[in-house]
């Protein structure tokens, strides 16, 4: 059976944590191949406002914004609500927001596993569950972004890595409960945009020469590997497809 998937033209797809970075470049690829784009944020507020301005003087009203506090179970319900509510639709759930942060063993407390749990795992969960109904209903599809590191623990990083670890899970276990209206995939990405907290020259400098590529990649790697997911692999369902420069070939 053919898919006619060819464009995301009157799709409507909310991307979580899309204000900066990884999540805004991929709002503006998902817009570009046509589709109507929900910008969550949750602090960054001019910033979604201005990528908001940005992609509706492309196409007028083609982006809406909604804020929420994913630690806040109340509100992630509503997110999808009002989401659902502008364009009386949802086709695509990008689950992209994160927090990302050491927690060497010893000193972890449980505010940091709430925060690290809460963004990385438990709100893509209660997120896909309240959207779910909806996106049955177009043959929509989620998109969990996870990490290199829920294969491997990264050091001192072991919340997060377990929280990525539960997304990968989430991500299996959400495709064949979906299916077969819904599919559920992941985007494991390398090395790609450096924390926004200082990193060390050297230890740069390692990770990437630790790829098979031998430079950093950069977020449109990531929007690209997103966009095949949505628009391109109307057979693909339950996978964690890497984006990492081959750096997971390497032990
Ligand atoms: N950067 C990389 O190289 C890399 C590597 C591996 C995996 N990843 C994954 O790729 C995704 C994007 O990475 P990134 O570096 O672009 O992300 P990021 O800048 O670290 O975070 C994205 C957004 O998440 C939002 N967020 C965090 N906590 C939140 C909360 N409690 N409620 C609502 N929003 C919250 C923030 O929104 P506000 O600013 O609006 O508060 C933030 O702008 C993440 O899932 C990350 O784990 C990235």
């Amino acid at each position: 059976m053919e898919n006619n998937i060819d464009s995301l033209k009157g799709k409507v797809a909310l991307i979580t944590g899309a204000a900066h970075r990884i999540g805004a470049t991929t709002a503006r690829k998902l817009h570009a191949a046509g589709a109507n784009i929900v910008l969550h944020y949750n602090a960054s507020k001019i910033a979604a406002e201005a990528l908001q301005l940005e992609l509706n003087s492309k196409r007028s009203k083609s982006a809406h914004i909604v804020q929420g506090d994913l630690l806040d179970f109340n509100n992630l319900s509503g997110i999808i609500n009002e989401s659902v509510s502008e364009w009386n639709r949802l086709d695509i759930l990008i689950n992209n927001a994160s927090t990302f942060y050491p927690t060497p063993v010893g000193v972890v407390e449980e505010r940091a596993w709430d925060d690290l749990m809460g963004s990385n795992l438990k709100a893509p969960f209660f997120l896909a569950q309240s959207a779910a109904r909806h996106l049955k209903q177009y043959n929509g599809c989620i998109v969990n972004i996870v990490d290199i590191h829920a294969d491997r623990p990264l050091k001192l990083y072991s919340v997060y890595s377990i929280a990525k670890a539960g997304l990968v899970m989430l991500t299996k276990a959400m495709a064949s409960e979906l299916s077969p209206e819904v599919r559920v995939n992941a985007v494991a990405p390398g090395a790609i945009l450096w924390p926004e907290h200082e990193l060390d020259a050297a230890v740069k400098e390692r990770i990437i020469s630790r790829t098979l590529l031998k430079r950093q990649g950069s977020p449109h790697d990531i929007a690209n590997a997103i966009l095949f997911l949505v628009k391109d692999a109307g057979y693909i369902s339950g996978q964690v497809l890497t984006v990492d420069g081959g750096r997971s070939i390497n032990s």
